[in-house]
């Protein structure tokens, strides 16, 4: 599914690089994801799970990816970016219409997500698909330059 200019998939193998070249970019930007510059872009490649990654493609270009990683649980944890570039164009919101749908196909019966407690753009996607606030971990990342900041935990249950 998507719109005229990307589509939302599973990951393949050829996606490892990009997705940690993403996954690198993000993090140079310090302020939305847990991690922080350097990043092992081909460790990260090598150890991608792809089978729990779905991805935003403009057909050449990986512009947004999604993790789910499926606990013993019932839950499955997610994680996800989009390329600064292609913000506020619906990537997100179509890479999570998916990930629900094929999360209820899995047998999970919620998922779950931190954020960090200032990622308004984050929280108001999370809010739009019904994720609701579980909890708030005080000072709980500490990040490069030595501050700690509070994550929210935020649940959707299926
Ligand atoms: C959070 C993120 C994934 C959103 O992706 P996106 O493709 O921009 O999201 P969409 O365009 O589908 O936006 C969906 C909704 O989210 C909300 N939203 C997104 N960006 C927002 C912003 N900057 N400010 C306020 N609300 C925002 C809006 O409700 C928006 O709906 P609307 O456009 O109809 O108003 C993206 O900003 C991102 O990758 N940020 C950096 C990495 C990150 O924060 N990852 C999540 C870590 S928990």
């Amino acid at each position: 599914m998507g719109d005229a200019s990307f589509a939302i998939r599973p990951a393949r193998d050829e996606d490892r690089l990009p997705l940690a070249v993403l996954f690198a970019a993000v993090a140079e930007e310090r302020d939305s994801i847990g991690a922080e510059p350097p990043v092992d872009v081909d460790a990260r490649a090598a150890a991608w799970i792809l089978d729990e990654t779905l991805v935003a493609d403009t057909g050449g270009e990986i512009v947004g990816w999604l993790h789910v990683a499926k606990t013993p649980f019932g839950f499955g944890e997610i994680g996800m970016l989009v390329a600064r570039e292609w913000r506020r164009r619906g990537v997100g919101s179509a890479l999570l219409i998916v990930a629900i749908e094929w999360a209820r196909e899995r047998g999970l019966h919620k998922l779950t997500l931190s954020v960090f407690a200032h990622n308004t753009a984050a929280i108001a996607l999370y809010r739009k698909f019904h994720f609701v606030e579980e909890g708030r971990r005080v000072k709980h990342f500490r990040r490069a330059n030595g501050e700690l900041w509070d994550a929210l935990e935020m649940g959707l249950l299926l």
